[in-house]
């Protein structure tokens, strides 16, 4: 059975998701939708048969679509989901869903009456050291985690902006938020302090914090700190979580796990490429209809979100908020 995939966007996280579907065994890329069909075409040029179009409705009226993905910036998430909800294509979308709550929770509204496939980009969650992890924390006590996304300021011209990025900590430390809801549990509280130190220094129109550190309290009891800033120069950063147990301390960095066990160290790597386990659980769930491959679905990614979320929100009103504020028992609440 051959599986006919549209993509939509054509910048650089379409290539990494078309080049993977490219290569897999019955899917087939019919369709490529851009900002412009200029856009579209040339993205289109690199892959056999992709047609290129400007426009959402025109790709979807046109082709017979099995799936679509979306990897568009977080400002202009909203219509795109509900276009394919209103006719019930499964999709994978990129993380974040949005730059706030609002456009994500009308998505999740609509959602919750349809049993459509989701899939969300949370791909650290597909990593063979991240089930590592998960059997370590399973025999033994976990006390707290610390870590943090230090990095430099991408340079796609959306990032800068507040309003159409959301800024660092929902748009790219949400990546180890969703790691920590995976591997500890449910949030309860946060509290946080963002600034704003040099960036807007060094480029014009930077409306986003640069710095900023997140305490978390889950609902186990587990407590967390997770900083990020994106000041550094190019080229220097450091990504990863360390967690602090009872029978060691494991850090996870970007591709492994370090391994601290009463004095006995060892180090993981992985092998295995995360985003081709997202992209294969996702095209296995929309061929079978067993979606028990995907890790990160919509609904379990909206909270991801309202974390992130409640942290800018912390850092703003200057008060610790409880994530019950946003997520009542499943139900999506308004802010
Ligand atoms: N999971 C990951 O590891 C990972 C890595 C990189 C990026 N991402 C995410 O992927 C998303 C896209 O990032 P990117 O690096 O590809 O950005 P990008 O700026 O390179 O590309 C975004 C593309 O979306 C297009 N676009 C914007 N609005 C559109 C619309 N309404 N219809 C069609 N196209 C539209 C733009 O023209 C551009 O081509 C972001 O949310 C980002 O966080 C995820």
């Amino acid at each position: 059975m051959m599986l006919n995939v549209g993509i939509i966007g054509t910048g650089w996280f379409s290539g990494v998701h078309a080049k993977i579907l490219n290569k897999m065994d019955g899917v087939q890329i019919k369709a490529i939708c851009g900002t412009s069909q200029d856009k579209a075409d040339k993205f289109a040029k690199d892959f056999n048969d992709v047609k290129g179009y400007s426009s959402v409705v025109n790709m979807l009226d046109s082709e017979k679509l099995d799936a679509v993905y979306i990897c568009v910036p977080p400002f202009a998430h909203g219509e795109i989901e509900l276009e394919l909800l209103n006719r019930k294509i499964p999709f994978l979308v990129e993380k974040p869903l949005g730059v706030d709550l609002d456009i994500p929770a009308d998505i999740l509204s609509n959602l919750q009456d349809q049993t459509l496939i989701t899939s969300v980009g949370y791909h650290f969650r597909y990593r063979d050291s991240i089930a590592l992890l998960k059997k370590e924390l399973n025999s033994s006590t976990l006390g707290m985690v610390t870590g943090g996304w230090m990095g430099s300021m991408p340079s796609v011209p959306w990032w800068r902006n507040q309003s159409t990025s959301g800024g660092q900590f929902i748009e790219q430390t949400t990546h180890l938020v969703d790691l920590l809801r995976y591997t500890v549990g449910e949030v309860d509280e946060v509290y946080s302090s963002f600034g704003k130190r040099s960036l807007s220094e060094q480029y014009e129109n930077v409306s986003v914090h640069d710095v900023g550190t997140v305490t978390l309290k889950f609902q186990n009891g587990v407590i967390a700190n997770l900083s990020n800033t994106c000041i550094l120069p190019e080229g220097d950063s450091s990504v990863g979580l360390d967690y602090y147990t009872n029978e060691g301390l494991f850090h996870v960095g970007f591709d492994g796990m370090n391994s601290s066990k009463k004095g006995t160290t060892s180090s993981f790597k992985d092998e295995a490429n995360p985003y081709e386990k997202e992209n294969n659980a996702f095209i296995h769930a929309v061929k079978t209809g067993d979606r028990s491959m995907i890790l990160s679905d919509y609904h379990d990614a909206y909270k991801t979100h309202a974390v992130t979320v409640a942290a800018l929100h912390s850092a703003e009103k200057g008060k610790t908020i409880r994530l019950s504020e946003y997520l009542n028992n499943g139900k999506i609440v308004r802010t």
